[in-house]
């Protein structure tokens, strides 16, 4: 293999990243000012992810990967942060308490802004310009102007994500994620909801807890885990030249660290082993994802596997599948046999929501929470059957009560689409759409603990 740098992923096939910036010199001069920046996560923050996502891989802990499809500049709020901030909590309390795991916290957010978009042109009305890409990148707004890649705007998601991040510390370690406020984290609309009451009902038996545990003389004091949480950022890899700028050497270990996000994922439509992606990831030292469709090949994958884990560390490697419902018994078992068989460590991680998208009657992108469900289902009974730990999962859901999914127990149905459909790319869950599916992991993931526990 050739040698790696920062850059060295400008000599290979690059799929998915803008060319038609119109000055490539301005694009470079902002490139060069995030180098100066500072960085957004830091080494050993990254390496903190990794020793918990190596717990994942060896079945004793479980990754809850979300966040929004897309970022925008026009959502973003405080108020947003904070309510995506509060659903991930709950859906954690709901699969550490009724699934029994500890729960590593993965948003997709602070960066998560560029998109792989399946045609790089759009057409309305006889008129052609380029897709959107991502608000880093261009605007949604369908005019030449806004179409038109514009670099200011990287330097604009880099300080977005700079603000998100300083809320999430904040809300990770500030209070507000103190285990005593757990009945604070439902929003309003949840409330009202079946989820709702399940959630105050296991809410109520931790306030409990807490009490005894208090008058055994066992506080946040004593047990600061009861105080706060660790959270940590990911987001695709997708736009490398924004990667490589925000890359540095830590002076601690020597290494390189993509200092955007404390994770980043390689997309299934950027996999390539010979690819662009691939040869940035496999230099930083961050926990990598990768993305598994239905084209996957066992083959393919292990030698994804040499090039971006040599040393098969585990925690290096999420290994992030999306086959669609009904199609995981098909593809997933060749590719865990491959794996398993090969002695390799990942961390099994189910995404039941790029499998599960399709266009309705009246023109909008949907995902049956009914398929996103079974996906689930079908992805830990396929681990069930081939003796290996499902993970974590990752899904793409917001604090709003949004109506861009259909079903779920309010019954989103096609015509209430137009109501609340506020995505910037994909159709996202909303709260309680959310909670519906960390109950349901839940379940699942306590049979699978009993199981393994049953065969020790
Ligand atoms: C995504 O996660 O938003 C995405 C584009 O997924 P995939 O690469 O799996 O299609
Ligand atoms: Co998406």
């Amino acid at each position: 293999m050739t040698k790696w740098s920062p850059s060295s992923w400008r000599t290979k096939p690059a799929m998915h990243i803008p060319q038609d910036y119109p000055d490539p010199a301005a694009l470079a001069a902002v490139e060069e000012r995030l180098c100066q920046a500072a960085p957004l996560v830091f080494a050993g923050e990254a390496r903190a992810l990794k020793s918990e996502l190596a717990e994942a891989a060896k079945g004793r802990a479980f990754v809850l990967q979300g966040g929004d499809c897309a970022e925008s500049f026009k959502e973003f709020s405080a108020d947003g942060v904070r309510d995506m901030f509060r659903v991930l909590m709950q859906m954690a309390v709901v699969l550490t308490f009724a699934g029994g795991r500890p729960v590593v916290k993965l948003g997709r957010i602070a960066g998560q802004f560029a998109k792989p978009r399946s045609s790089p042109v759009e057409t309305r009305d006889g008129v052609t310009l380029p897709s959107y890409r991502g608000d880093n990148i261009n605007a949604m707004e369908f005019t030449p102007e806004g179409r038109m890649p514009d670099p200011e705007r990287l330097m604009r998601a880099y300080n977005q994500s700079a603000s998100t991040l300083n809320l999430l510390r904040a809300f990770a370690t500030g209070g507000y994620a103190h285990l005593g406020n757990v009945h604070q984290w439902t929003l309003g609309f949840v409330k009202r909801s079946p989820a709702g009451a399940r959630y105050r009902h296991i809410a109520d038996k931790i306030s409990e807890t807490l009490e005894f545990m208090d008058a055994c003389g066992i506080t946040a004091e004593s047990a600061p885990q009861l105080a706060g949480t660790s959270f940590y950022t990911s987001h695709e890899a997708l736009l490398l030249g924004y990667e490589q700028a925000m890359t540095r050497v830590d002076s601690t270990s020597g290494d390189w660290y993509d200092t955007s996000a404390h994770l980043l994922w390689i997309g299934d439509r950027t996999r390539q082993v010979d690819g662009a992606h691939v040869e940035f990831c496999r230099g930083i030292k961050n926990p990598i994802g990768i993305k598994c469709g239905p084209t996957m090949q066992p083959d393919e994958l292990l030698q994804l596997l040499d090039a971006l884990n040599p040393q098969n560390e585990p925690g290096r490697i999420v290994l992030i599948n999306r086959f669609g419902a009904g199609k995981v018994e098909q593809h997933l078992p060749a590719l865990v046999r491959a794996v398993e068989g090969d002695g390799r460590v990942v961390v099994w991680s189910c995404d039941p929501m790029h499998g599960n998208t399709k266009k309705t009657g009246n023109g909008f992108k949907t995902r049956p929470v009914s398929a996103i469900l079974a996906e689930v289902s079908e992805f830990m009974e396929v681990l069930r059957s081939e003796n290996a730990w499902p993970g974590g999962v990752h899904f793409e859901m917001t604090g709003r009560d949004v109506t861009e999914c259909i079903g779920g127990a309010n019954e989103i149905t096609e015509d209430d689409l137009s109501s609340r459909y506020h995505t910037h790319c994909d159709p996202r869950l909303n709260g309680e759409q959310a909670l519906e599916l960390a109950f349901l992991l839940a379940e699942q993931i306590k049979a699978q603990r009993d199981r393994v526990a049953a065969a020790e």
